[in-house]
């Protein structure tokens, strides 16, 4: 029955889908008003719970119908009960001249921003800004307060001033050991979702890596894993490169390790399997050998761990002195019997180990010993 109403409407050339036009204007150039966004793509949205979405940004149209399409800062709300916009700020025109641009309190321009959030808080992360700048701020929106604030002065955390700037390097610190320094680099596109802690994580994107970009258009296709704790204001690098262009590590089909590795790339989708286990597919980017290819790629991402390696890092680098020690110990041992055997003179050297060696060559070493 089903596949013959299909059938009919595909020959009444109609879709098999239903769908319904809801609001804006079917005209193609739609400026902005107080109770619907303008024409724009590359927003920055979050999904606030079952009803409330929030868009930031984007490129397209102002409320000014004499200005071209341009980058926007103008933030919306959408309410999923009554199926209409509500305009929260109205966007400023960027004066580029002013370089601390943070110290109005709305971020500025952008497309391609990462957006997330969790209980009343939005976070916005950088994006792609004018001429091209990639953007590694971070901005708050309280959901609740309907207030802007800035990393710094949500969070009272001392970062990095050289960050407000864009394109700047990424500043990992160690894998799962969050700090206020910790920032990940300026990008655009990269790909956002909460987990089951409340952390926001962030996946690739393009922008920078570790490296301080020779210009401001070197940009590379990062595969760097980020959790955001919403609670403390750190940025925690947990996983992925820290170097970027690096292309896919597929290994077996279907099968989760630690050393696959998703290729670089920005721009690619992501939803959650469960609160586990999220699916990536596709984006531009490297697809083994070359940069920037249209990719559908399906990873499948296990987000249960959430920090790192899941030992406390001091933790780690101390078993890491403990064995080097050994190691060292046991290489003089080698070395002290492989001499003492040179020293006879006699014969061609052997290398030798264990208690009963040893004591062969005990009288070698001195009676005191
Ligand atoms: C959303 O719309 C519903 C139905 O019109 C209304 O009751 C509710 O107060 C609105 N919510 C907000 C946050 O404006
Ligand atoms: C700040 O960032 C610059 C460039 O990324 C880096 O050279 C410097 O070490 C960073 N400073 C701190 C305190 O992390
Ligand atoms: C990557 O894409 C290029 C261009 O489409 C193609 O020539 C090349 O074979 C691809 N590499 C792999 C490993 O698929
Ligand atoms: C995901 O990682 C957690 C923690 O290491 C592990 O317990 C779990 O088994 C993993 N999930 C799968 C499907 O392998």
């Amino acid at each position: 029955m089903k596949s013959m109403l299909v059938m009919c409407f595909a020959i009444l050339d109609v879709w098999a889908q239903e769908v319904a036009w809801i609001a804006g204007s079917p005209a193609s150039v739609s400026i902005s008003s107080k109770i619907y966004p303008g024409g724009r793509s590359g927003v920055g949205i979050w999904q606030e719970g079952i009803n409330n979405v929030w868009l930031f940004g984007g490129l397209g149209i102002s409320d000014n119908p004499f200005e071209s399409p341009r980058l926007l800062n103008d933030l919306w709300y959408f309410n999923g009960s009554s199926q209409t916009w509500h305009q929260v700020h109205q966007g400023a025109v960027f004066d580029s001249t002013v370089v601390e641009y943070r110290s109005s309190q709305i971020p500025r321009p952008r497309q391609l921003s990462a957006v997330c959030g969790a209980g009343n808080i939005m976070v916005v992360f950088g994006g792609l800004a004018e001429e091209d700048l990639a953007l590694g701020d971070l901005w708050v929106f309280d959901t609740v307060t309907k207030e802007w604030q800035s990393q710094e002065q949500a969070y009272n955390v001392q970062r990095n001033k050289s960050h407000i700037q864009p394109g700047q390097p990424g500043v990992y610190g160690h894998l799962g050991m969050p700090t206020d320094y910790n920032v990940p680099g300026c990008r655009k596109g990269g790909v956002t979702w909460t987990d089951a802690n409340n952390y926001l994580w962030l996946f690739g994107g393009e922008g920078c890596d570790t490296l301080t970009p020779s210009d401001t258009s070197s940009s590379v296709l990062l595969t760097d894993y980020w959790c955001y704790n919403t609670l403390i204001g750190r940025w925690e690098w947990i996983g992925g490169s820290k170097e970027g262009n690096k292309p896919p590590i597929f290994r077996q089909k279907g099968k989760l390790t630690y050393s696959a590795l998703i290729g670089g790339r920005t721009e690619a989708a992501a939803w959650k399997k469960n609160d586990n286990a999220v699916y990536l597919f596709g984006g531009m980017g490297h697809n083994g050998t070359q940069y920037y290819c249209y990719l559908n790629d399906l990873w499948l991402i296990n987000i249960s761990e959430t920090v790192g390696l899941g030992v406390p890092f001091p933790v780690l680098y101390g078993f890491g002195l403990v064995f080097l020690g050994i190691f060292l110990v046991l290489c003089l041992v080698v070395i002290g019997v492989y001499v003492y055997d040179c020293s006879k003179g006699n014969r061609t050297p052997e290398w030798r180990l264990g208690s009963r060696d040893i004591a062969r060559y005990r009288h070698l070493l001195g009676n005191d010993s």
